[in-house]
């Protein structure tokens, strides 16, 4: 596996690839891998002639100083676990290396994608991700980029930033990987206590039974009927639930039949924030 940690090097690697006429399938990830990110991986591999992996944890995208202290950097072993996988390149730049002095995120307009959920909640969060993503994507310069519907809400956003900025790269979505107890894989789950750990499995369970309920139950009732699950959960503190349309991520109330909706859920567990989203179309 190659190794670069600047945009100069790592250019002049791909431009040569290109000229080959071989396809980059690209992954962007902030570390502390997990077998979610190697499906990613797997998925890249199968449709592309090499696959590049970025491991930046993304200042600009964090609302909380702490949040970004905390996040768990394990790049010795996400070094081992990519070259377990035959990952290509690694590009592990440094915050200069992408930021210069100028930490700061570009202004985006996502149509408005990014009011609701995580927009909400994480104040220029998604300034932060639309900045490093195309950042990321102009350096790589990608045939395909693949990202994981955990971040659906996230993954919308980058298909709308590629649609208006007429970016020259696919975009594509891979189902949420999952714990055996049906948590979603997440870099953040390693932080959890073993309490708080035991209990996350909850917010799957809940959005299952809200999948089954959906359609003999309404949006609203189904919010409340969440809302009151968690409230016999002392160690899960929930932040929002979300019934909305799957394209514009819009909230609903009453379901229409033409449309597809998702579940969306943010929780606390302590400290530590899960996010998750299920499917509610049975095709
Ligand atoms: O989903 C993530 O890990 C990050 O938001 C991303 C896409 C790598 C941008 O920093």
């Amino acid at each position: 596996m190659k190794i670069f940690i600047t945009k100069t090097e790592i250019k002049s690697y791909l431009s040569s690839l290109k000229e080959q006429n071989k396809s980059i399938g690209f992954v962007p990830t902030m570390g502390a891998l997990h077998q979610g990110h190697l499906s990613l991986i797997k998925k890249a591999q199968q449709k592309n002639d090499l696959v590049v992996v970025s491991v930046f944890v993304n200042p600009t995208q964090f609302d909380k100083k702490e949040d970004l202290i905390n996040y768990p950097k394990t790049i010795e072993n996400d070094t081992k676990l990519l070259k377990s996988v035959s990952c290509d390149v690694l590009f592990l730049p440094s915050v200069e290396e992408i930021y210069d002095n100028n930490v700061t995120s570009e202004r985006f307009d996502f149509d408005g994608l990014e009011h609701q959920m995580e927009g909400e909640f994480r104040e220029g969060h998604f300034d932060g991700v639309g900045t490093i993503v195309k950042t990321l994507f102009e350096i790589i310069t990608p045939n395909k980029a693949y990202f994981g519907e955990k971040d659906f809400q996230q993954l919308q956003i980058i298909k709308k930033m590629v649609a208006k900025h007429r970016l020259d790269v696919k975009v594509k979505g891979c189902p949420i990987f999952r714990e055996e107890d049906g948590l979603a894989m997440s870099s953040r789950n390693t932080r959890l206590t073993e309490a708080h750990r035991n209990a996350a499995p909850f917010i799957y369970e809940t959005l299952k039974k809200v999948r089954k309920k959906f359609g003999t139950n309404n949006a609203l009732e189904l919010t409340e009927w969440v809302k009151n699950q968690f409230k016999k959960q002392p160690l899960l503190d929930i932040e929002y639930f979300m019934i909305a349309d799957e394209k514009t991520l819009k909230p609903t109330k009453y379901q229409e039949s033409d449309k597809k909706y998702r579940a969306f859920i943010a929780v606390f567990a302590g400290n530590i924030r899960l996010i998750d989203n299920i499917s509610l179309h049975k095709d």
